[in-house]
């Protein structure tokens, strides 16, 4: 089985998460693009979504799935959405495609994080992965500077900006054995907007595609 195969089978499972007349919250990938397709089968039994990004947004729109402002939205059920790495505590390293900020922001309005990964995503210590870190574009260099000074590499990501016009820090050569901590110390330095680290708020549910079947915990 290959990785798209992997990523579609945790799509279809999270599907039989979806409640009747259920809000949902999306984010964003090519994991999630799966998850979207399906949705297409069980439009007629929901009221819409609340999107992660412009690109989740427009592929929502095309299956005729309303989407909504989320600041219309004081709650809803599941979030389901892809991540770049997860650990066994479900803490995970998000923002390979650059919607983290979003993400983050409506992970935390979602009751449950359902997190839709191939077996390739998970991991014993996140770190592997280079952690994105969305930036204002005028502390880029700043942070940059401070990022390097917690022990990493940072690598701006030229070719993007985020949906918020902001840049990407990637920070390679991290080991992050205290998920938490990092996160709460990244998110204080003057100029970033949202690090990739997902501790604080983590993922419930963990629908794992692998080539043997589907692991769920
Ligand atoms: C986007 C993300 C994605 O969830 C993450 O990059 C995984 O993407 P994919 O499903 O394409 O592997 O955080 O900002």
């Amino acid at each position: 089985m290959n990785q798209n195969e992997m990523k579609q089978l945790a799509a279809r499972e999270a599907v039989k998460y979806v409640k009747d007349d259920a809000v949902l919250g999306v984010g964003t990938g090519s994991t999630v693009n799966f998850f979207i397709d399906q949705l297409a089968a069980v439009r007629d039994r929901i009221r819409g979504a609340v999107s992660s990004s412009e690109a989740s947004t427009r592929r929502l729109k095309e299956l005729g799935i309303p989407v909504f402002d989320l600041n219309d939205i004081t709650g809803f059920d599941i979030y389901v959405d892809g991540a770049d790495e997860i650990n066994p505590d479900k803490e995970m390293i998000k923002g390979g495609g650059a919607a983290l900020t979003r993400e983050k922001i409506v992970a935390a309005v979602a009751s449950t994080f359902i997190c839709i990964v191939d077996e390739t995503k998970t991991v014993d210590v996140l770190g592997r992965f280079p952690l994105p870190v969305e930036v204002i574009p005028m502390a880029r260099e700043h942070v940059a500077r401070q990022l390097a000074a917690l022990g990493g590499r940072p690598v701006w990501r030229q070719d993007v900006v985020t949906d918020n016009g902001n840049h990407i820090i990637d920070v390679h050569d991290l080991k992050i054995t205290r998920p938490l901590e990092l996160e709460e110390q990244i998110s204080m330095i003057a100029g970033v907007v949202t690090v990739g680290i997902f501790a604080r708020r983590k993922a419930d549910v963990l629908i794992v595609g692998a080539g043997d079947g589907v692991r769920i915990s």
